[in-house]
């Protein structure tokens, strides 16, 4: 390769009696000399494991992007790093988003490494992957797992989270049968994917392909499409090119591109979850500037255009079939940046020029969206620094509503009282949840869209409003405020509220109140003490040392550009 002695990797391997150690023990794995030395060493970053369900093609992919690799004269080597599983990781995998950018960012650090082709896609394994690249900054490219056909029960066709959240009330209310439970369970995940719905996942690697970190349509693919795979060697080839061009992460996500992002997400009517990510990731990186109050007046102007589950009807291989986000991004047009600079190598306009929307239902027109916003932020004296609601997602009646509080003081405290039928709720109520927060939680576990109790079911009340410090699924749906800041278990104020209490929402006004007075307020506040301390040990203690609130994103404070610690 021209230019090989830039190449960081040979700091390591260039010919020196220093590198005997490095050489030798390259050459111990059975490689010559001539297949890594002078040549991009490209890391393969997998989250595959045995339990990474969502994963659980990324060694076949990996193996697809060393072909690219070793075919455009470079030397790939596979890194295996932790799995974030959002179904089988307790208590949350978002209170190991943290570690995985950490473990990531070292492992690139640490090695002969030049360039970085990262395999992720469920829920935070992607923010988790573009922090640390962020951090690394080193020539990246992102390769989303794709996601799992849509599941089939009896002739209907199943979206991950979203019909478990739809029939698991009729199964409590008899509607269907434990039989038939069952029969959706087997039916629900088809193949290998992440989900297939606008959740957290594919809201994630859209914002991840909005940002210019991944090659066109690289989102949009299902997991099991040849498509990914010939995406893959592409990849790989490409990622070669961008070790030669010096093209970094900081060249490509700018401010600007973040404000694609947000954009894009919006237009998806993408999953609350992608707000904190998004803080996190542009905490990474130096210049970026972006906070809540940005990303609410984006969203103000940006309708929901993607007629996906949650928010709307389809799936993602519908969407796919309409023509992906290349297609919603060319659709949006003027309203993105189009000269930002994407890991192709070309501007975001040069990608999108004359690409086709083929299905108007799915992919609508900005004239005719699904729904005005997908994301508000609410201030008030219930949250000083802000929290979030989904209004395409909720249910239009309650985004102004003013309703008695029925408190629950922790995920344990619901579980055992949500179907009480003795529960002191009526059909107006709002619930609330704390301690379900950053430390709360912790890690601030999907909590957030609280059951509808039983006796309320029975009536046919299918959403109310629901306030806590805790995040939810982006399968979720109903009128839920989210990520409230400061949380419960520092003392903020929902940690005061009282069952009776009035709360009044009001979304289009973008507050919250808790209907007391000032003075009660501080009475409250300093009668308050903190929860008990768990004891924590190891990557815990680490966590509840470091770890911001919702509105910064909830990375560690020493992770972030700006150096605050
Ligand atoms: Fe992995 Fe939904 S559980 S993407």
């Amino acid at each position: 390769m021209s230019g090989g002695s830039k190449l960081r990797s040979q700091q390591w391997f260039r010919k020196s009696t220093s590198s005997f150690g490095h050489r030798s023990r390259m050459l111990q794995n059975g490689f010559d000399l001539e297949e890594f030395v002078d040549r991009p060493v490209i890391g393969i970053i997998n989250t595959w494991s045995g339990l990474s369900t969502c994963h659980g093609h990324l060694r076949e992919i990996a193996e697809v992007v060393s072909r690219g690799v070793l075919q455009a004269g470079g030397f790939p080597v596979e890194l295996p790093v932790m799995s974030l599983p959002e179904m089988l990781t307790k208590p949350t995998a978002m209170f190991y988003r943290n570690l995985l950018a950490m473990e990531v960012e070292e492992l690139l650090k640490s090695h002969p490494i030049d360039g970085v082709v990262l395999l992720g896609g469920c829920d935070k394994t992607t923010p988790a992957l573009l922090m640390a690249a962020a951090s690394a900054d080193l020539p990246s490219i992102y390769v989303p797992a794709g996601y799992m056909l849509h599941g089939l029960w009896r002739g209907q066709r199943l979206g991950s989270g979203v019909d478990a959240w739809t029939y698991g009330p009729k199964l409590k209310m008899g509607e269907i049968d434990l039989e038939q439970w069952y029969e959706i369970e087997q039916g629900s995940a088809r193949t290998v994917g992440t989900c297939n719905t606008m959740g957290t996942a594919s809201t994630m690697t859209a914002v991840a392909e909005a940002l210019g970190m991944t090659l066109p349509m690289a989102s949009s693919l299902p997991a099991v499409d040849a498509g990914l795979r010939r995406l893959a060697r592409e990849a790989g080839t490409r990622i070669v090119a961008m070790v030669e061009e010096e093209l970094t992460p900081s060249q490509v996500m700018t401010s600007a591109a973040f404000r694609n992002a947000a954009t894009v997400n919006f237009a998806l009517g993408g999953s609350t979850n992608a707000a904190i990510h998004l803080l996190a990731m542009a905490g990474r990186l130096k210049g970026v500037a972006l906070d809540l109050k940005t990303l609410d007046s984006i969203a103000r102007t940006v309708p929901v255009i993607a007629n996906i589950l949650p928010s709307g009807t389809w799936l993602m291989e519908d969407f796919y079939e309409a023509g992906g986000l290349p297609a919603l991004m060319s659709t949006l047009g003027e309203r993105l940046d189009l000269s930002c600079r994407t890991v192709s190598g070309r501007s975001l306009g040069d990608q999108l020029a004359g690409v086709p929307v083929h299905n108007a239902e799915v992919i609508r027109p900005l004239a005719n969206p699904i729904g005005q916003s997908a994301f508000a932020t609410l201030y008030g004296n219930l949250a000083p620094n802000g929290c979030v609601i989904k209004p395409s997602a909720a249910s239009p009646q309650l985004l102004r509503h003013r309703g008695r509080a029925v408190v629950f003081d922790g995920y344990d405290d619901l579980k055992s009282r949500i179907n009480d039928p003795e529960l002191d709720v009526d059909d107006d109520g709002v619930l609330v949840l704390r301690n379900a927060g950053p430390l709360g939680g912790p890690g601030m576990p999907e909590w957030g869209m609280l059951p509808i109790p039983k006796k309320l079911l029975a009536k046919g009340v299918r959403d109310m409003v629901r306030i806590s410090d805790a995040r939810m699924s982006g399968t979720s749906f109903g009128t839920v405020v989210l990520h409230v800041s400061p949380e419960s278990h520092l003392g903020g104020p929902l940690a005061i509220v009282r069952t009776g209490d009035m709360i009044e929402l009001d979304v289009p006004a973008r507050s919250i109140s808790l209907c007391v007075s000032p003075e009660e307020i501080v009475d409250r506040l300093a009668a308050w003490s903190p929860p008990a301390h768990m004891p924590a040990r190891g990557y815990e203690t680490l966590f509840a040392q470091h770890v911001t609130q919702a509105h910064e994103g909830c990375d560690f404070k020493f992770m972030r550009a700006d150096g605050e610690a």
